[in-house]
């Protein structure tokens, strides 16, 4: 360490690095918060080290208590220093064992580089994080149910282009969130498949030269296998990319919700109404109400596609195995894991609050126009094809607009015989019902889904929470017998 702190691995070196190349190369201020992981890890690589043998038990011993110790230390400081003042995380802890437990801590990294190090801790901090993001997302889901449940009678005009289309319960609405919803979750699911495997073993490239037990290091940290080829392990970032992409898509579904709030809010919709709570106001204009919080949902989406499309350019090209370019992967990602959880939580809390307007509602579904459809189905029913239909149906609207409803069977006549026999008596909750078919919005239907959707997310609740189970702590790995 003749040459400062920063030249740790440096005593092939006849000079210290440069300043300039402290802060560049260093990425403590973003890899601080893997000390968690790191410390577990090394615990469990300890305990490994000492119970084959490849260490003396001892030290193995002396290793795990100091580890326990720098753990105490950095969690009562409020973790790591954001600062450059170590190279990164790994160097830090080791550098404060050592200063602990002397020269036994210089045995913590045999059979190890920072290379496997560094990939398992950031799988593990993945597990966690995909768990996190999950019970988020089961977070907004169970305010999209609550509010499927608590506007069940209401009904609104369905759009497509933005176009009044047919009416729909605003229960139907809320679901088909849900069901983005559901299959992020299953985005996280798949991820954390793949994500659940453990890269310690893997050395620099090559393997080590030491009769590991890879396969007691991953039960002790709770991985469900062990990589398969040294190369990879260290230089996979697939994990980060499939995880950032259903970060992505979630911040896109996440926006799509935040859009139909914040027009919903407006004074021409005028749908709902945000609780005081979640919309500012204008410095200027002393009559605004704001919906910030839903528009900056919406504004936040670009960061995640943005992080996902950053890590796949740094990915391409990159030779095997390690290199230095994989330290890249995590801003974007810390960042995205968090914002995400955010978004997630304020949509929920935004949802639990909002203020439906049933009377707009009313008045907005009251468009005749909206039964269009339905009384192209009428006529459907009695025998004239659908295409024939469209065409009286259309030629009223034109000629009419919504008052096709109100006309007098003589003028009826001129369009279609068997309107003029009489007209369907249209409503928009006829017009509702009739769509009695699984997935439709008729409320027969809305009220199966709505129980299958609930069935649904206890069971990812109870899958979590069994999964949760197997995420390490240090306190725990520290206190297991020898
Ligand atoms: N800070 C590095 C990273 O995040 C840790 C691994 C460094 N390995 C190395 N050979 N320089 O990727």
């Amino acid at each position: 360490m003749a040459d400062g702190p920063h030249k740790l691995y440096g005593s092939r070196f006849a000079k210290a690095t440069s300043a300039s190349v402290e802060g560049f190369n260093a990425s403590l201020p973003i890899d601080r918060r893997l000390y968690e992981e790191d410390i577990a890890a090394s615990i469990a690589h300890a305990r490994m080290l000492g119970r084959r043998g490849i260490i003396p038990p001892d030290d193995a011993r002396a290793i795990v208590n100091g580890l326990a110790q720098v753990h105490r230390e950095l969690v009562a400081g409020g973790g790591p220093p954001a600062d450059a003042s170590w190279e990164d995380i790994h160097t830090l802890v080791e550098v404060r064992l050592r200063e602990l437990v002397g020269s036994a801590g210089g045995r913590l990294h045999t059979a190890r580089s920072r290379n496997d190090q560094v990939a398992t801790d950031l799988r593990l901090w993945s597990r966690r994080a995909l768990c996190d993001g999950i019970a988020a997302v089961l977070g907004l889901q169970a305010a999209l149910l609550q509010r499927a449940e608590d506007d069940r009678g209401l009904i609104l005009p369905g759009y497509t282009h933005l176009q009044r289309a047919q009416p729909v319960l605003l229960a139907h609405h809320w679901l088909a969130y849900v069901e983005m919803l559901s299959r992020d979750i299953g985005r996280l699911d798949d991820c954390y498949a793949r994500v659940d495997v453990l890269p310690l073993g893997s050395g620099a490239l090559a393997g080590a030269p030491y009769p590991l037990d890879r396969d007691f290091v991953a039960e002790l940290l709770g991985f469900t296998r062990v990589s398969a080829n040294s190369l990879d392990a260290v230089s996979d970032r697939d994990f980060v990319v499939e995880h950032l992409a259903a970060l992505a898509l979630i911040a896109v579904h996440l926006s799509r919700l935040a859009e139909e709030l914040v027009v919903w809010s407006s004074a021409e919709f005028g749908f709902v109404e945000m609780d005081d709570a979640y919309a500012t106001g204008s410095s200027i204009m002393p009559q605004k109400k704001n919906s910030d919080v839903a528009e900056l949902v919406r504004g936040k989406s670009g960061r995640p596609v943005g992080a996902l499309v950053a890590l796949l350019v740094t990915l391409k090209g990159l030779p095997l195995a390690y290199n230095k370019d994989l330290q890249e992967d995590k801003e974007g990602y810390f960042r995205s894991a968090d914002d995400s959880r955010d978004c997630l939580q304020l949509t929920a809390e935004m949802l639990a609050t909002l203020r439906v307007r049933p009377e707009r509602l009313r008045a907005a579904v009251s468009d005749p126009l909206l039964l269009a459809t339905d009384l192209a189905d009428h006529l459907t029913r009695l025998g004239v094809p659908f295409r024939q239909a469209h065409d009286t149906v259309g030629a009223l609207v034109r000629d009419y607009q919504g008052r096709f409803a109100d006309l007098s069977s003589e003028q009826l006549a001129v369009y279609s015989p068997r309107l003029a026999e009489g007209m369907p008596s249209l409503s928009p909750r006829a017009s509702v019902r009739s769509r009695d078919v699984p997935g439709g919005t008729a409320p027969r239907q809305v009220a199966v889904a709505l129980r299958r959707a609930r069935r649904r997310h206890t069971a990812d609740a109870v899958r979590l929470d069994a999964r949760r189970r197997t995420l390490p702590s240090v306190q725990a790995l520290a206190a297991l017998p020898w």
